[in-house]
């Protein structure tokens, strides 16, 4: 076996309705002032209500900062940092999507002042500690909950990562009553994203490892039997569950087995237009499948039957992957998603800069089981069209 390194959050807790148990766990953790990090939707809609009354009845203070946006800029961060700093908090709490929890993490790193955002950025860069951080997802397909990255908005169409174990939480908690009111597109694009870190952790060519390999599977089995019910039945709490579980063990994957082509190719698509991240990666995920048969059809193969439960599956696995792809774009136009770039209003001769910048996203493509070059890039784009 390969020398591997995994790492994880070490507490998740479960269940419908355990955000309200909050107030408990901050208490075990020591903790008396609370920073709540989150998006204005979320307070609207009423997400935070018990866990908020959870630490009241608790006695621990707390803050909210509501002004987290989606594919959050870097002045969302400092200002954060500087509520935190001003409210004294000894704890922060990340409460929403991907954006909210992004944010939560530099800021209980950043919050002590050691070192600036602009060093964060690139791998390991982080040297200090952090305050304690939780995060409570409300969408299911980040897994942002679970990894060690934030994603940031640094131009107007350029995003950078910080990764490091540091920002890797104490505790998430998985509470499904908080996704039942995300609407039936979000699920889709949120719920493809998800199935989609599961699949490029399964094939990453670097680092894939007995134990992401273990959660891809876990994930792609719950997530596939789960989407279409999600979607269309919004309230379904059971669906909801398997789907917010699914994200999470997908994020634990990828966060150690990395994402590659899907996600490259799809990041010009985000920057470009503001095509969500879930569709973008659904848009190109059919070609991708197939330009990667010739070095992943057998790993394809070995998740195939999760994916597509039931199915008579051909023996040849580049049979299976042909299936696969076909499979992904019924189960996107059955979801209510597009399927193709013309239908997103982008125009054919966009396609060559989509390919130039999809190149940059060197960070991705060396996880690809293929090597992708400009050619490939601009011919998957064009299949994609
Ligand atoms: N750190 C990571 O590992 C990682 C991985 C992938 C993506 N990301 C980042 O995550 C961000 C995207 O996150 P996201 O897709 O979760 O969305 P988001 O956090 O940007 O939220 C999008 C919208 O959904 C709304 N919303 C959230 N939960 C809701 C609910 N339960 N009901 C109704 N509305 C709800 C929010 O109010 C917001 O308006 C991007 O910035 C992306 O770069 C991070
Ligand atoms: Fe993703």
């Amino acid at each position: 076996m390969n020398k591997f390194v995994f790492s994880t959050v070490a507490d998740v807790v479960v269940g419908p309705g355990t955000s309200a148990q909050v107030g408990d766990m901050a208490v075990a953790m020591g903790i008396s002032r609370v920073l709540v990090v989150t998006d204005a939707g979320i307070v609207q809609f009423g997400l935070l209500d018990k866990a908020l009354q959870s630490l009241k009845s608790h006695n621990i203070e707390y803050s909210i900062y509501a002004d987290v946006v989606a594919d959050p800029p870097e002045s969302v961060v400092m200002d954060a940092v500087a509520k935190a700093r001003d409210f004294k908090c000894d704890c922060v709490i990340g409460f929403g999507g991907g954006s909210s929890m992004d944010v939560a993490k530099l800021l209980a790193v950043l919050i002590n002042g050691k070192q600036l955002l602009a060093d964060l950025y690139g791998v390991d860069k982080v040297t200090g500690g952090r305050l304690p951080l939780i995060q409570i997802p409300t969408t299911a397909g980040t897994g942002s909950e679970a990894t060690m990255v934030s994603i940031i908005t640094t131009g107007e169409t350029t995003k950078a990562g910080v990764v490091s174990r540091t920002l890797l939480a104490d505790k998430i908690i998985l509470d499904a009553s908080l996704t039942t009111g995300l609407p039936a597109h979000v699920t889709a694009a949120t719920g493809i994203d998800a199935m989609v870190h599961a699949i490029e952790a399964y094939t990453s060519k670097r680092l894939k490892n007995p134990l992401s390999d273990m959660l891809a599977r876990e994930a792609l089995r719950l997530l596939a039997a789960n989407i279409s019910t999600a979607v269309k039945q919004g309230d379904n709490l059971e669906a909801r569950g398997a789907m917010l579980l699914g994200a999470m063990l997908a994020g634990q994957a990828f966060a150690n087995a990395p994402v590659a082509a899907v996600h490259a190719l799809a990041y010009p698509l985000g920057g470009n237009y503001h095509i969500p991240h879930g569709l973008s990666n659904s848009l190109v995920l059919p070609y991708v499948l197939r330009f990667n048969a010739p070095a992943a059809a057998e790993l394809y193969a070995e998740i195939a039957g999760l994916i597509m439960p039931g199915k008579l599956l051909p023996d040849d696995p580049t049979a299976v992957t042909e299936m696969l792809a076909d499979h992904f774009l019924v189960l996107a136009a059955d979801l209510g998603l597009q399927t193709t770039l013309r239908q997103m209003d982008i125009a054919e001769n966009d396609l060559p800069k989509l390919a130039r910048e999809s190149m940059l996203q060197q960070r991705l493509l060396i996880n690809n089981p293929r090597e992708v070059n400009l050619n490939d890039s601009l011919a998957i784009y064009r299949q994609a069209y």
